[in-house]
């Protein structure tokens, strides 16, 4: 595998291996990486030819200073990872490569309706930063295919979205979550949690999995909210949302609908974990 830092370098690569006549697929993530990322590269390689990755912390998506500061950076390991996963190709710029004109004077792609709520809403700005970075990378890049995890559920229906919307020539492929034993999503905030946080991590995907199963009992969806919260606060978490949309788009879930996607985001001690659980309800939401 070859580390480039710079987009000169980058798109010099990614020119010879696509007048080679190959299919370029692109992984992009902010390191730090773990299986969940690695099934994202597996994916890429099992449909395209030639596997870019990014490593780049995007200051942009991250509407908290200390989060940024802390969150981890593990280039050395991260490209013993990608190697061994066959990645053809990882990008890892600085900030000022990717914003050589400042934060401040970067103009930002602004997807509406799907980037409002959920993470949208306890995370001011931070699709606008996802959405951004996304695009530069795409630009960057000019992958065929791009590769996200259906863990940010409501991040890949920016980025659909935002391809749609804006006529971009790139297939966006949705990876299944990657799990620990336990259920819990693999994440790199995991590396936040205490031995102790840990155990307990699992109960977010578990309450994710009542809500699935009182509503399939015909439970109504309000009363059923109210009940997963109260239980993520027994679990030990500080609940951020929880929330039940449509699959489809993510448009709030009406009764009758049936394809759903169960949302939930909660802080246990200093990490904020997210998950979300997509199912068909056998009566629809009530
Ligand atoms: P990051 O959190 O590093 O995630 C990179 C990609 O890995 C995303 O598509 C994410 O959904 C996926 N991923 C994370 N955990 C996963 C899991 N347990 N199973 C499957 N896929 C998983 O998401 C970002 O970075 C950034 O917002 C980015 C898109 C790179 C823009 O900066």
């Amino acid at each position: 595998m070859i580390t480039v830092h710079t987009v000169a370098e980058l798109r010099e690569h990614v020119r010879t291996a696509r007048q080679a006549g190959k299919r370029i697929g692109f992984v992009p993530t902010m390191g730090n990486l773990h299986a969940g990322h690695i099934s994202l590269i597996d994916s890429a390689n099992s449909e395209t030819d030639y596997v870019v990755s990014s490593v780049f912390v995007n200051p942009l998506q991250f509407n908290d200073q200390s989060d940024l500061q802390r969150y981890p950076r593990t280039l050395p390991q991260d490209q013993e990872k990608l190697s061994a996963a066959d990645c053809d190709l990882l990008f890892a710029p600085d900030v000022d490569e990717m914003y050589p004109n400042g934060q401040a004077e970067q103009s930002i792609v602004h997807v509406p309706v799907v980037s409002k709520g959920l993470c949208g809403g306890s995370r001011p700005g931070h699709f606008d930063g996802v959405s951004t970075v996304v695009t530069k990378l795409f630009n960057q890049v000019l992958p065929d295919a791009a590769f996200f995890g259906e863990k940010d559920f409501q991040q890949v229906a920016v980025i659909k979205k935002m391809v749609n919307d804006l006529c971009m020539p790139i297939e966006v492929v949705t990876v299944p979550t990657a799990r620990a034993e336990d259920g819990l999503a693999l994440s790199s905030r995991n590396g936040y949690l205490s031995d102790e946080e840990r155990q307990l991590a699992t109960g977010l995907y578990k309450t994710l999995n009542e809500i699935a199963e009182a509503l399939n009992h015909g439970e109504q969806l309000d009363k059923t909210l109210a009940q997963a919260s109260l239980r993520l606060e027994e679990r030990g978490f500080r609940p951020d949302y929880v929330e039940v949309r449509a699959a489809a788009d993510l448009s709030p879930a009406a009764p009758g609908v049936s394809e759903v996607v169960i949302l939930g985001a909660a802080f246990l001690g200093n990490a904020r974990l997210i998950d979300n659980l997509v199912v068909t309800l056998n009566r629809g939401i009530v």
